[in-house]
């Protein structure tokens, strides 16, 4: 995913710094070539023997090490960065690159970088609430640095506010951001739904289906990183919320049209990637339930039919897309929902087919417009989640 792309990882003295070590070997896993720059006091907190081992590059620490690969390490690397985050930065190091001190390696090598420069503060609440520190953090973003905001919990030290350093996962997804993608969606507004829905039975029991909503928060992801502005109405899921997207957190179909209805309009692009229940049950008494032997009858009426309403409803201009789950006849009855549902394009997965549909990380897609049936080998959800997003790009434009 990251072949070619060097990122540079700045590392200062703070104890969250064993958080960069996983986020080195992430983007290592990826194939990106990583180089760790340490401040001095840094070296306190981790070995760089650590980072060696794990991105195959020197760390480096010292401008003035003599064993060194470039003639100007500091500019070479610079030069060749495609990103630079420091994470942890502390309150020095923040204070130092707000005001161009280039005292160190990290420093001047950060001065020299012409990339986006992503900065993730970690410090005492108190040492971030300080007005110094603002104002050096202030004065970073009118330079274009961009700042993570740091998270709130247990300090280190004891106290509990804001100043924690941000998960990998976290730190990961801004990098990714930054440099997997061209921002060929920017302005767009995107809004997606994803996840199962669940229809309460009663009080205890439900109908559902095993959506785990994989290929919707792909299809999240992959939009906010390419620069759209990305609403998912997302069914009850496992996965942690996509970065840099709103969510709305919905559990019955009911719900989800609601939330849907509330905002389509203003959309460029709507994409229903959710498996909402196509019944739900009314009227059930939890004690008719509980007493009752053998068969059970539950009354069921049909949920609203989302998809159906936006493609009703489309705005001039908008993109509706819709997902078809088929077990048999995957292409004439996919065709049959662009034509029922007024969608602009149906993306059919087979159910029977290993490697496609629930729970998996890949799957086995077929684009359906009006013209064209384009069906795809099996890809990883993120990559299939890019092509859907290129085909409706193309039809757009
Ligand atoms: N969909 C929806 N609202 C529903 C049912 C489905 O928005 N109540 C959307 C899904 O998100 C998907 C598309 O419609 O984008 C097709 O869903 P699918 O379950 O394959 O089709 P159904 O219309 O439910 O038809 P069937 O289950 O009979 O194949």
């Amino acid at each position: 995913m990251l072949k070619g792309k060097t990122v540079v990882l700045g590392v200062t003295g703070s104890i969250a710094a064993y958080k960069t070590a996983n986020l080195a070997s992430m983007l290592v896993k990826q194939h990106a070539d990583v180089t760790v720059i340490m401040t001095e006091n840094a070296t306190n907190f981790i070995n760089p023997i650590t980072f060696e081992t794990l991105t195959g590059n020197k760390c480096l620490v010292d401008t003035f090490d003599r064993s060194f690969q470039y003639s100007v390490e500091h500019v070479a690397l610079a030069n060749k960065a495609d990103v630079v985050m420091i994470a942890p930065a502390t309150a020095n190091v923040i204070a130092k690159l707000a005001h161009g001190i280039a005292d160190d390696m990290l420093t001047t090598t950060v001065l020299a970088c012409k990339c986006k420069k992503i900065v993730a503060p970690a410090m005492n609440t108190n040492m971030l609430d300080n007005p110094m520190t603002q104002d050096n953090i202030h004065r970073l973003r009118k330079y274009d640095f961009e700042i993570i905001e740091p998270a709130k919990g247990r300090l280190a030290c004891g106290d509990e506010g804001a100043g924690k350093l941000p998960s990998e996962e976290v730190l990961f997804a801004h990098i990714l951001r930054e440099i997997l993608y061209e921002k060929d969606m920017a302005g767009k507004k995107v809004l997606i739904t994803a996840g199962p829905t669940i229809e309460s039975i009663d009080p205890v029991r439900y109908i559902s289906n095993h959506s785990t909503g994989k290929m919707g928060y792909a299809l999240a992801r992959v939009c906010a990183y390419r620069g759209a502005e990305v609403t998912l109405v997302s069914g009850r899921c496992a996965l942690a919320i996509p970065e840099f997207v709103k969510t709305i957190e919905v559990v019955s179909a009911e719900d989800m049209f609601e939330a849907v209805e509330a905002v389509y309009e203003d959309m460029d692009i709507v994409i229903m990637a959710a498996a909402v229940a196509d019944y739900t049950p009314v009227n059930v008494s939890d004690s008719k339930i509980k007493k009752k032997e053998g068969d059970i009858t539950i009354p069921l009426k049909r949920t609203q039919d989302i998809l159906k309403y936006v493609g009703e409803h489309k705005k001039p201009g908008q993109f509706i897309c819709g997902f078809a789950m088929e077990t048999d006849d995957l292409v004439a009855n996919a065709t049959a929902k662009l034509e029922s549902k007024k969608a602009d394009m149906i993306v059919a997965n087979s159910l029977r087919e290993p490697g496609a549909g629930f729970a998996t990380d890949t799957n086995i897609v077929t684009l359906i417009t009006k013209d064209n049936t384009q069906r795809l080998t099996c890809l990883p959800k993120d990559t299939v989640a890019s092509v859907i997003v290129d085909e409706i790009l193309k039809k757009l434009n």
